[in-house]
């Protein structure tokens, strides 16, 4: 008896126990996902594709190295083992082979699957077959699992997204993982140990402001970050979805916004458009060096919305060696002219250099008021460094 209760006691807290790799995210993770724009028509050559555009338009060198296949890779039935397939139409070469290619290019590969009995689309889901499927991705060399939330049926997030974690833990290849929850359960509250980051919210699509029944505009989901700052930081990132920056439904402003909050947010940067057909213009902002680390600064803390007016928003975050990014952002419909007295920021101590990071030049110090014009739906973007 004595031994059955003993056993009882070193079981329990081994079963709760969540394994993850560490440090395989100390800053947010950045690549490219197939969803925003091709949804399920992917394939092999799309994904070489990509991979080839992602080079020549400098997104790699920016630092995008996660190629991810979302929803639609899969056969729609297991093969007669329970194991988990490529559709052969899609991908004939099977992904070992996509995997082996996309290493050789020197990136790393992604792929999505969903903790419920089916994806959002239909296809195999992981539900009980997690440590099957950890295999598997391992054996093909992926390098970061998305996993989704649809036909979870009454599954606590909880406890099915810590079986997946132990069993990517298990196949001894470091994995990043990516919770997509969708904020349903506060994955923030209970995640860290868990993954590597956790979607916040549904699914954004490439507009504003707009609303729809799964999906809603960048804007939508920027308010619903407010107060999440706290629980994220070096691998445990709080993820607001990826980008729509250079889809058909936002403007040229709205994109630089969209990028430059999403920065300010600490936010994964998962391009999701077509980067074999973008603009210059949209290449610049997805390659702005400058803004990009911001989002990448090894100190790893989120910003935060300082200020809400009619009209205006000011966001901060707090970066290495003492400086700020400030983000000012014209959520209105009008052209405003900003005036601003830096001494009324209260997380600023003395005096600051002012770099504009989207015009690229220093404007000047912090002791002297700033005028500046801020087009409707647009930022100002400036990297605040201590003068010493
Ligand atoms: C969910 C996710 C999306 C995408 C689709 C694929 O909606 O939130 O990001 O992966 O599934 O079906």
């Amino acid at each position: 008896m004595k031994k059955i209760i003993l056993l009882t006691v070193l079981i329990l807290p081994i079963c709760a126990f969540a394994e993850k790799f560490k440090g395989l995210a100390p800053t947010p993770p950045m690549g490219w996902n197939s969803w925003n724009t091709f949804e399920l028509n992917i394939n092999e050559n799309l994904i070489k594709e990509t991979a080839e555009a992602l080079i020549k338009s400098g997104m790699k060198d920016a630092g995008y190295t996660y190629i991810v296949i979302d929803d639609g890779w899969e056969s729609m039935e297991r093969d007669p083992n329970g194991n988990i397939v490529p559709d052969p139409n899609k991908f004939p070469a099977g992904m070992k082979a996509l995997g082996d290619y996309l290493h050789d290019k020197g990136f790393k590969f992604g792929i999505h699957n969903c903790a419920g009995t089916k994806t959002c689309a239909g296809y195999p889901g992981g539900r009980g077959h997690e440590f099957q499927d950890a295999r598997a991705y391992a054996s093909w060399g992926v390098d970061y699992l998305k996993y989704d939330w649809c036909n979870h049926g009454t599954a606590n997030a909880e406890e099915t997204y810590r079986t997946m974690g132990n069993a990517l833990y298990a196949t001894g290849r470091p994995i990043v993982y990516s919770l997509c929850e969708w904020g349903n359960t506060k994955p923030w509250e209970w995640a860290k140990d868990i993954g590597h980051l956790w979607r916040t919210t549904g699914d954004i699509t490439d507009c504003y402001d707009c609303q729809q029944v799964y999906s809603m505009g960048w804007k939508f989901i920027l308010a619903s970050q407010i107060g999440l700052e706290k629980y994220a930081g070096p691998d445990h990132w709080n993820d607001p979805d990826m980008l729509e920056v250079g889809n058909p439904g936002l403007t040229l402003a709205e994109s630089r916004s969209h990028f430059s909050l999403w920065c300010i947010l600490a936010a994964p940067l998962m391009a999701g458009n077509d980067v074999r057909k973008m603009s210059d213009d949209i290449r610049d902002i997805l390659t702005n060096k400058e803004v990009i680390a911001i989002d990448q600064d090894p100190l790893g803390k989120q910003g935060y919305q300082y200020m809400l007016h009619v009209g205006k928003e000011i966001w901060a975050k707090e970066l290495s060696n003492g400086c700020w990014a400030v983000c000012f952002f014209n959520n209105g419909l009008d052209d405003v002219k900003l005036k601003i007295n830096w001494s009324n920021l209260p997380f600023l101590k003395g005096n600051y250099e002012i770099r504009d990071l989207w015009q690229k030049k220093n404007i000047g110090t912090t002791d002297k008021e700033y005028l500046g014009d801020l087009p409707a739906r647009d930022v100002i973007l400036v990297k605040l460094t201590p003068v010493k």
